[in-house]
């Protein structure tokens, strides 16, 4: 089946085309620039940049894919959790082609869409698997027994991991988005020079605003910023105490679950040194670890498309009616 995923939740504009589970083309027009000197996501912003860009963003990956807008199948588009102003910018448009070309609709819940990244991967999870969803927005550990089957293990009682990356490049004047500067400059110092803390370590859910709160303390009796020397360690150390807590967490739901099955996914799952940590540790416990590559973590179309696909494929169907929701729990239905 030939299908059409859009999505729009927060700051990409992305539309790609998946066919048999195999990704066509996956086009993301990023909207960093105009949000950086902000350093965040201003939402009124985000829905413009969606208005000018989603048009575009569609042609190039009909494109891409070598297909016509009528040969499009189904289409599937995130319906939240994310900005409402931006979900409803792809929902709207999806819904025109739908309509227009008189074929099926879905709306995908975005961390589904997150977990669906590793079914575009040759080597693709069989259930069950652990799923660790890790994003600006979210910190979940799931049990996915099934297509639809989720247990949620574990989750953020406050900050997203992404979320306390992008604090601390903020406190540190990093820019944005944070996490990507933070990887990129740990690589060249030392995890262990400063100690940081690694909150409820024997809870199954995880807390990082003490992290940033630690951090905004060291700022704070220094009385002056880190120097250009110290700032490769002071962020490689705060990125530790992630990685730490994201692995050990994710690998003790799967032992204790008895799953030997993980998949980590989510713009955090870009991180170099969380990949490197859970590729270690994993094959050390003789856990097969499913991380799909770069651009499929961050946020794209390609992993709606393909949830999208099973669904379709499995007779699920949206009507016209579809609305954007800001808030949407991962939950077995
Ligand atoms: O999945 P995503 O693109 O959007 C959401 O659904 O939230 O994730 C964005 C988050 C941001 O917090 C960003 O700082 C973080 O993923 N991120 C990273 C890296 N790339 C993106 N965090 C750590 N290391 C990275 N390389
Ligand atoms: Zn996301």
């Amino acid at each position: 089946m030939l299908v059409l995923g859009i999505e729009s939740s927060c700051d990409e504009t992305a539309a790609a085309v998946v066919a048999c589970g195999k990704m066509m083309s996956n086009v993301i027009a990023s909207q960093i620039k105009d949000h950086c000197r902000y350093g965040g996501v201003v939402p009124e912003i985000a829905s413009r940049k969606h208005i000018e860009a989603i048009n575009s963003v569609i042609e190039e990956a009909l494109a891409d894919a070598h297909v016509t807008m009528k040969e499009i199948e189904g289409i599937a588009v995130t319906r939240g959790p994310g900005l409402v102003g931006s979900l409803l910018i792809g929902i709207s448009t999806a819904k025109a082609i739908a309509y227009s070309l008189n074929i099926p609709l879905v709306g995908v819940n975005h961390i589904e869409g997150h977990i669906a990244a590793a079914f575009l991967a040759e080597k693709k999870p069989d259930y069950p698997f652990i799923a660790l969803v890790v994003s600006g927005g979210h910190t979940n550990i799931y049990l996915v027994s099934n297509y639809h089957e989720f247990h949620l293990l574990g989750q953020t009682l406050d900050d997203a991991a992404g979320e306390a990356f992008d604090k601390a490049a903020k406190l540190l004047n990093l820019g944005y988005p944070g996490g990507v500067v933070i990887d990129k400059l740990a690589k060249k110092g030392n995890p262990r020079a400063f100690s940081f803390p690694r909150a409820i370590k024997d809870s199954p859910d995880f807390s990082f605003s003490g992290l940033k709160t630690s951090l905004l303390t060291m700022l704070k009796k220094r009385g002056c910023d880190f120097t250009e020397e110290e700032l490769p360690d002071v962020v490689a150390s705060y990125q530790e105490a992630i990685v730490d807590v994201l692995v050990e967490k994710t690998l003790r739901a799967a032992v204790s679950n008895n799953v030997s099955r993980v998949v980590v996914c989510g713009g955090v799952a870009a991180n170099g040194r969380l990949r490197e940590k859970f590729a270690g540790e994993a094959a050390a416990g003789e856990i097969e670890l499913f991380i799909p590559p770069i651009i499929l973590c961050t946020d794209n179309a390609a992993m709606i498309a393909a949830i999208g696909e099973i669904m379709l494929k499995s007779g699920r169907r949206d009507g016209l009616d579809l609305n954007a929701v800001s808030r949407w729990p991962l939950t077995t239905l």
